[in-house]
């Protein structure tokens, strides 16, 4: 076997965090992009270096294992210059625990999040070069193209920000190893309630109040990091460019709601009223059409379900209707990255007689959700419960879309 040339460059992967505003319920570094993981797209680029590099994973404690095989995976015949340990409560915990793992021989240290899935080896090459030339503390940013207001507690605004003097800095940021070591050092020195030694969100930070200088060079659009479900639809989207996903195709949902009769309610069905109706139990006001709807927007979109989604214990939706889950499912479908296609709904049982108010239903419900609902009614030639006049049922199906899906095959290639 060769021996592998000893690395003068060391690169911590930090890809502890939980994901929060993911809301995933694995670990992000964990969570598919495609056909891989955050991690193994985020390894990816950096095995793909040109020099020989120390490359450190700093997984959550129960993801030990599963990140050893994907880094090996992806570090191939480098595999002998890889590290897997395990990470702290916060960022900065992670970046001491990969800073205490790197190598004899090793001059400048990365640290890199993960969480930027998409980094091209390019960018990362820049940083190495940039620090090894300046000697100090790089970081890549992008300028700032908002419009940034500084605002109260209360949202009030105070100014505008001059954003000339902003930018959006992003990783792997680089030091030469001893700088981020003593700054690493300094940290653990000061009392806890100092601010410098509480969790910083990037490691610049830390060794400028170290007092090191750090500066800027230009970033990569491709290395924004996956923060929410929004950044991941993103990331799979550019993804697709190269490989089609079926993250960029429409995806369909159904829905099935059963409420039984309650005397001492009214009715509320299809988002209307129907005074004179029997009503519907449940803990919100009852209503299988809307109910059956929601949940065939949130399984399209792959969001649970709506049980899961609104509980029963939440007050404002004791007797809530039909708007306030609509209007909640489509914000929810919205944030993943979808908008709704179109909706049917077919309600079941005896009673009420859709016909005179369907126009008036769909109008309602297609305002609601801005696209087209079309509801529809059956009887069960008097067979089950809902022949019996027990209660009523509603079966839905939504189609929705990605955002960004173009239905030409031309505009979507
Ligand atoms: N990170 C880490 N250890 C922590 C917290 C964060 O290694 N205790 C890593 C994450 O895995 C991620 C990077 O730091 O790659 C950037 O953090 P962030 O995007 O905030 O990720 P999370 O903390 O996982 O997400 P969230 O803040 O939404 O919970
Ligand atoms: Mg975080």
């Amino acid at each position: 076997m060769t021996e592998l040339p000893v690395p003068a460059v060391a690169v911590i992967v930090v890809a502890a965090g939980s994901g929060s505003r993911l809301g995933r319920d694995q670990p992000k570094a964990f969570v598919p992009l495609g056909a891989h993981s955050i991690l193994e797209h985020a390894l990816t680029g950096v095995f793909g270096l040109d020099e020989p590099a120390q490359v450190i994973v700093v997984a959550p404690d129960a993801q030990l294992d599963e990140a050893r095989v994907i880094a090996a995976h992806v570090a191939g015949p480098a595999a002998g210059h890889l590290d897997v340990v395990a990470g702290g409560d916060t960022r900065q915990a992670s970046v001491a625990r990969g800073l205490a793992a790197v190598r004899a021989g090793v001059s400048v240290v990365l640290v890199h999040d993960a969480a930027r899935a998409l980094t091209p080896s390019t960018l990362i090459a820049a940083v190495v070069a940039a620090v090894r030339a300046a000697g100090h503390g790089i970081v890549p940013g992008l300028p700032v193209v908002d419009t940034i207001k500084s605002v109260t507690a209360d949202a009030t605004i105070r100014g505008t920000v001059d954003r000339s003097l902003l930018s959006a800095v992003q990783t792997p940021q680089g030091f030469p190893r001893a700088m981020l070591d003593a700054a690493f050092a300094w940290a653990a020195g000061l009392p806890g309630t100092d601010a410098a030694a509480q969790d910083l969100t990037d490691d610049a930070a830390l060794v400028a109040a170290a007092g090191n200088p750090v500066t800027v060079i230009p970033g990569d659009p491709l290395a924004f990091k996956v923060t929410t479900a929004w950044d991941l639809r993103r990331a799979e989207l550019l993804l697709g460019e190269n490989e089609p996903t079926p993250a960029a195709l429409p995806r369909v949902g159904t829905g099935l709601d059963v409420h039984a009769f309650d005397d001492t309610s009214a009715l509320w069905l299809a988002g209307l009223h129907w005074p004179g109706e029997r009503g519907l139990s449940g803990h919100s006001d009852g209503d299988a059409a809307v109910h059956a709807i929601c949940d065939a927007l949130l399984a399209a979109a792959g969001l649970g379900d709506i049980g899961q989604v609104f509980g029963t214990a939440d007050p404002r939706l004791t007797d809530a209707h039909g708007e306030v889950f609509l209007a909640e499912t489509l914000r929810l479908i919205e944030e993943a990255g979808y908008r709704v296609g179109n909706v049917t709904v077919q309600i079941i049982g005896n009673r009420p007689k859709l016909a005179p108010r369907r126009d008036e239903a769909e109008e309602l419900l297609s305002g609601i959700l801005h696209a087209p609902v079309s509801v529809a009614a059956t009887t069960t030639d008097a067979l089950g419960f809902t022949g019996r006049g027990e209660g009523i049922a509603a079966l839905a199906t939504a189609v929705i879309y990605p955002s960004t899906y173009r239905p030409s095959p031309k505009l979507n290639q």
